[in-house]
């Protein structure tokens, strides 16, 4: 049995309560001064100011560990993420500066399409060693739960590589991984005009083994213009809700088809990037619970208009920011980035981009019941900032502040 007790944060951040928290509440993140945090083996017991658990704590049990001088925060929650790939695309990023459009890259043949022959041709060692190196670095952003997608396959036998080495890692690794099966990420060249035979494929023949296998909880599809329409979308979400997977959607991220719309209709658990969703998607999205789930850093690299977040939450969604890392859109996985075009493009405040990134992102990935927030019973998955308060998380701009992770009560990175 171990006990280790948190003393003297000067801004210690539960985001306790009811999750997820809608529109106004995202703005309550439970910040207590002069924080302290008892835990045990990997679970939090007691939360209060350091004078209250003073009174409670027999310190000669505990190590104890002075954050004076520091911020306290739950782990972030990354929910999400391409991480597994093979090769690059920096010459795209180059061709983009130039004028090129994500779209008519893809047109071309290249995007997607392109990541796919590369993760093909990467054997499961590779995609482990690389993994781990990427959740490695996800780690000194504090990041301590991620989800990552495979779609870099599009064929059974790569889609299930991707999802096997994810496993493999969540096993090795700290870090927790959520699993996403994306199958239906781009159309091949052969499918084109033939998108619902390429849906029924991996309906029939793929999904069924991600299932006995165990290797994805989450089922997503990349619903867009010249990619999977709002009715081929419905229809595989639909099957893959009665096949047992939980949904999230690639929704309204450069047209306005009404995705925001269809997650709502099927009870989606997310509905993510939403550049273009309408008023009434948002408004759907605020009445039936799904989390908007914004990603900024991939706006920022597309060149695109950031989604409309400041509206989401003044219309009472449930907002989680991600990175979206992934070797086209966004190759970033920076949390300070996040932070910084959350509250300075986005108009979001300090506590509601934390919101999103903790407590709302663990509720994108369907585990708000066991971390997001600092309190009794939930894991000890827990950050500390070098700064004493949240207001340096946008001030000192994009730089990295973490300081230490604690993931399932043990100490996985100190800077
Ligand atoms: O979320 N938009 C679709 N999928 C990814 C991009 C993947 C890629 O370009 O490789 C995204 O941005
Ligand atoms: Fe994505």
């Amino acid at each position: 049995m171990s006990k280790r007790y948190i003393r003297h944060a000067s801004e210690l951040v539960t985001c306790r309560g009811q999750a997820p928290k809608h529109g106004k509440e995202m703005a309550d993140i439970g910040l207590i001064h002069d924080g302290a945090l008892l835990m045990e083996d990997d679970k939090i017991i007691a939360v209060g100011t350091t004078e209250e658990l003073d009174a409670l704590v027999n310190m000669e049990e505990c190590e104890v560990l002075d954050a004076a001088g520091k911020t306290v925060l739950p782990g972030f929650v990354d929910s999400h993420t391409h991480f597994i790939f093979g090769g690059y695309r920096a010459d795209e990023f180059s061709w983009r500066l130039k004028g090129d459009s994500y779209m008519s890259i893809m047109e071309r043949g290249g995007g997607i399409n392109s990541t796919v022959a590369a993760t093909r041709a990467t054997s499961l060692e590779d995609m482990v060693a690389v993994g781990k190196e990427r959740l490695d670095t996800m780690m000194e952003f504090g990041v301590t739960t991620v989800e990552g997608k495979s779609g870099y396959g599009l064929d059974c036998e790569t889609e299930l590589r991707q999802l096997r080495a994810m496993k493999q890692l969540n096993e090795e690794h700290p870090l927790d991984i959520v699993t996403t099966f994306l199958g239906p990420h781009s159309v091949l060249p052969e499918y084109k005009g033939r998108e619902r035979d390429f849906l029924t494929e991996q309906l029939e023949n793929v999904m069924p083994i991600v299932k006995e296998e165990g290797l994805a909880e989450f089922a997503d599809i990349f619903c867009e213009k010249n990619v999977f329409s709002i009715e081929d979308a419905e229809y595989y979400l639909n099957k893959a809700k009665e096949m047992g997977f939980k949904l999230k959607i690639h929704a309204d991220e450069m047209a306005s088809l009404g995705g925001s719309e269809l997650a709502a209709r099927v009870g989606a658990v997310s509905a993510d990037h939403l550049l273009q969703a309408s008023d009434e998607g948002i408004r759907q999205m605020a009445e039936s619970g799904v989390i908007s789930t914004l990603l900024p850093a991939t706006a920022f690299s597309l060149k695109e208009e950031f989604a409309r977040g400041r509206k989401m939450i003044d219309e009472g969604c449930a907002v989680a920011i991600a990175s979206d890392l992934n070797p086209g859109s966004c190759f970033t996985n920076s949390i300070p980035l996040l932070v910084a075009l959350g509250c300075i493009y986005m108009h979001l405040s300090v506590e509601e981009v934390i919101t999103a990134l903790t407590i709302n992102g663990a509720a994108a990935v369907d585990r708000a019941d066991t971390i997001g927030s600092l309190e009794p019973g939930k894991q000890a998955d827990i950050v500390f900032l070098k700064y004493p308060s949240i207001h340096f998380m946008p001030y000192h701009t994009a730089i990295n502040l973490v300081d230490t992770v604690i993931k399932k009560g043990k100490t996985i990175y100190k800077k």
